[in-house]
This record gives C-alpha cells, structure tokens and sequence, in this order.
C-alpha cells in the first residue's frame, strides 16, 4: 500500500482514522450519498468509521484513499478487489469541491496506480442512471459502457435502483 500518490492538484493519501472526521463533514449530505450505493444516509460519524474499518480489514482487496487540499480530505476514492485481476471503482467528493476537474484527475490517477501498482488487467465501475457527471468523469477517461443496465441495491435510497456499467481494459490504455 503505497503512502500517497499525487495528482496536479490534490495528494492522495490512505483512507485511515486521521482525516476521518473531516471526511465525514464532507460526504454526509443527500447530494453526495445519494449518488452511491455503498453508504447509507442519513450517516454517523460511527458509522462512518466502521465503513471505513471495513475496507481495512479487506486488506488486499481495497485500496481507498482521500484526496486532500492542503492536507484536509475532500471525499474518497477507492478500487475493491472484485477478483485478482479485477477492480471496481468509487468515488466521492463534496458538494462544494464539484465542478473544478477534481474527480477526473483523480480517476486518472487511480486507474493509472490499478495498472501499474496492482497490475490489474480491468477496472468496473457502476453508476446510478441519473448520474450524467459521473458518467462524465468515466468516459473523459476511456471507460465505455457495456450495455447492461441492472439493478443495484443502493444503501442510501434503501431499495434497488438502476445503474449503468462501465468498463476499462488495460488493452484499452495501451
Ligand atoms: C460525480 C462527482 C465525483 C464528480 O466530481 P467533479 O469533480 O465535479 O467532476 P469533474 O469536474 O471532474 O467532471 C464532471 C463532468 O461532468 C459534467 N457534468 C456535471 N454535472 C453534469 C450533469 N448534470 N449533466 C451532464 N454533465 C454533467 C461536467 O461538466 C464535467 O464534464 P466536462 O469537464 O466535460 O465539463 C461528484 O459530483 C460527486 O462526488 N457526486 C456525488 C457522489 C457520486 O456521484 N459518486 C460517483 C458514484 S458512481
């Protein structure tokens, strides 16, 4: 597990307990937990922590970090082991760090570290239909859809909602 990886403007660094309650402040809104699957809302600070003990305790099969400006985390990003060779992507960031290139940087960055650092050979990633930014960020860096449309349980909204994949091969980027 490497201590951080930079970007232009933002250092990643592994999403431990330092920087948890700042992370915390950042995502627990509707706006952003609304737009994944993984955490519920409303959210504890608790809970929070449990999450993210969690990905921890996965050991190889989750790398998640927090990209920080100047020093503080503005959301999450992540790669969790779906099998060897296989990684899925999330992300988060909040509300008032939108709209600035940020996720697209960091997405760059993190499928450049699953190539490279995990030698992975794919990375997934599934996004709610309604999420035109995500789907935004995901194909400004090579990701394409595979066609299928399923339906995911989402934790926030607490029942399935329908969500769009996305693949990037490592024959892809080369
Ligand atoms: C999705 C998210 C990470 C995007 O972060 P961001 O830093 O604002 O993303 P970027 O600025 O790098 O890029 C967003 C792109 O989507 C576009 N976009 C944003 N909202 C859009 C919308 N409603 N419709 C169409 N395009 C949209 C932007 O214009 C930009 O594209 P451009 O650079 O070609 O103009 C952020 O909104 C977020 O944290 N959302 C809540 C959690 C979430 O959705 N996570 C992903 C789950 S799959």
């Amino acid at each position: 597990m490497p201590h951080t990886i930079r970007t232009e403007r933002l250092v990643l660094r592994p999403a431990g307990l330092r920087g948890a309650r700042a992370f915390w402040h950042e995502v627990r809104g509707w706006d952003v937990l609304g737009n994944t699957s993984a955490w519920p809302y409303p959210l504890s600070y608790a809970h929070t922590v449990f999450m993210l003990r969690k990905a921890w305790l996965e050991d190889e099969g989750a790398y998640v970090f927090y990209p920080t400006l100047a020093g503080r985390p503005i959301g999450s990003i992540g790669l969790h082991r779906q099998t060897e060779s296989v990684f899925s992507l999330g992300y988060m960031l909040g509300r008032e760090h939108w709209g600035r290139g940020y996720a697209t940087e960091l997405v760059r960055a993190m499928t450049r570290f699953g190539f490279r650092q995990l030698r992975l050979e794919q990375i997934t990633a599934d996004v709610a239909v309604w999420n035109s930014g995500s789907r935004r960020v995901l194909l400004k860096n090579g990701f394409r859809p595979t066609g299928r449309t399923f339906a995911g349980y989402s934790q926030a909204h607490r029942r399935e909602i329908a969500h769009d994949s996305f693949v990037l091969d490592l024959v892809d980027i080369h």
